[in-house]
C-alpha cells in the first residue's frame, strides 16, 4: 500500500457565506486566535506525514502562498528590532514543498480538487477543506491515516448530526460498522430534508485513490449545479474499499459565521497565553 505523502488543499471557493469579510481577503486567511485557517489545516497534514502541500487557489487567493513564503522586509525589520522570528517558525515550509494551481471558475469542490490531477498523480492523496477545523489529539487526518493503513481504499471523515441539518453536507448511507470505521453503501450530496439515508455526515477530510480523478473527468454536475467530489467518490462505491471514519475530537465550521465565532473561543481557551483572558471575560458575561 502507497503512503499518504500529499494532501489537496481546495482554496478557490467564493466564500458567500461570510461576506463581506471574504470580498478582498480568502476566507482560508481568517484568523483563529492568531492563526490563519489555513494555517491549522497545513499543521494537521504535516503531523499526519504529508510532504507535499498543494493548494488549489484561484483569483485573489494570493496572500494563502505569501503565507508561507519569506517576508524578508519584515523579517530584516524584526530582527534589527532584536524580536524573535521563531513566531514564524511555522510558516516556513520546505522549499518545493507547497505547489499551487489554478481553478479558474469555482464549479465546485469536485473540480478543484480535479484540478490537482496531475500533482497527485498516480499515489493515494489527502484532502482536507481548511474552513472545517478538526481539534483532536492526534489531529482528524493523523487518525484517518492510521485506519488507512489497516483498510486501505478510500477513507472519509464522518460525524453525526442533528437529523434536521444533513441537508446542508455530504450524508453516508451506512453499512457494518466495525468500531471507529463503518463501511459506506452509497454517498449523496445535500439530500432534500427528509431523504438522507443517515445522519452522518463529512466534515471535510478525505483520503482518497487516484482514481477518483477519473470519475471526476466527466465534469457532471450534482447539487447545487455544482461538480461535486461526493458524486465522483460514490462512483468509486463497490470497485474500491470505502469506509467513513469516526474521528475523536471537535469539528468547527469555520464557513459561517456563528461557528466561526465558537471557534475562536474553543481555541483560544485551549491556549494557555489567552485562556485566562478569554474565561474571565466569559465568566464576566
Ligand atoms: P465551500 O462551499 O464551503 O466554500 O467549499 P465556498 O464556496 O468558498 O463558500 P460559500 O458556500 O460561498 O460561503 C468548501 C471548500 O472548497 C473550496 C472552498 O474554497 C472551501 O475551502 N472550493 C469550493 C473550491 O476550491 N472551489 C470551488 O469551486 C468550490
Amino acid at each position: 500500500m502507497k503512503p499518504v505523502r500529499k494532501a489537496v488543499f481546495p482554496v478557490a471557493g467564493l466564500g458567500t457565506r461570510f461576506l463581506p469579510a471574504t470580498k478582498a481577503i480568502p476566507k482560508e486567511m481568517l484568523t483563529l486566535v492568531d492563526r490563519p485557517l489555513i494555517q491549522y489545516a497545513i499543521e494537521e497534514a504535516r503531523e499526519a506525514g504529508i510532504e507535499q502541500f498543494i493548494f488549489v487557489t484561484g483569483r485573489g487567493k494570493g496572500a494563502l502562498e505569501d503565507h508561507f513564503d519569506i517576508a524578508y522586509e519584515l523579517e530584516a525589520t524584526m530582527s534589527a528590532r532584536g524580536k524573535s522570528l521563531d513566531v514564524l517558525a511555522s510558516t516556513r515550509k520546505k522549499p518545493g514543498s507547497v505547489v499551487s494551481v489554478r481553478q479558474q471558475e469555482p464549479l465546485g469542490l469536485g473540480h478543484a480538487v480535479w484540478c490537482a490531477r496531475d500533482i497527485v498523480g498516480d499515489e493515494p492523496f489527502a484532502v482536507l477543506l481548511p474552513d472545517e477545523v478538526m481539534v483532536g489529539k492526534p489531529n482528524c487526518l493523523k487518525q484517518m491515516v492510521e485506519a488507512y493503513a489497516q483498510v486501505g481504499g478510500n477513507l472519509v471523515a464522518a460525524l453525526e448530526v442533528p437529523p434536521e441539518e444533513t441537508h446542508k453536507y455530504g450524508v453516508v448511507d451506512p453499512g457494518a460498522r466495525d468500531g471507529r470505521l463503518t463501511e459506506i453503501r452509497g454517498l449523496v450530496e445535500k439530500p432534500p430534508q427528509g431523504t438522507a439515508p443517515s445522519n452522518l455526515m463529512l466534515p471535510g477530510r478525505y483520503i482518497l485513490q487516484p482514481e477518483v480523478m477519473r470519475a471526476l473527468d466527466a465534469h457532471e454536475k450534482g447539487a447545487g449545479g455544482e461538480i461535486q467530489l461526493t458524486d465522483a467518490m460514490a462512483k468509486m462505491i463497490g470497485h474500491q474499499p470505502f469506509h467513513a471514519f469516526a474521528f475523536e475530537g471537535e469539528r468547527h465550521d469555520c464557513g459561517s459565521a456563528a461557528g466561526f465565532v465558537i471557534a475562536n473561543i474553543a481555541l483560544s481557551l485551549r491556549r494557555d497565553d489567552v485562556a485566562p483572558a478569554v474565561r474571565d471575560y466569559l465568566a464576566s458575561l
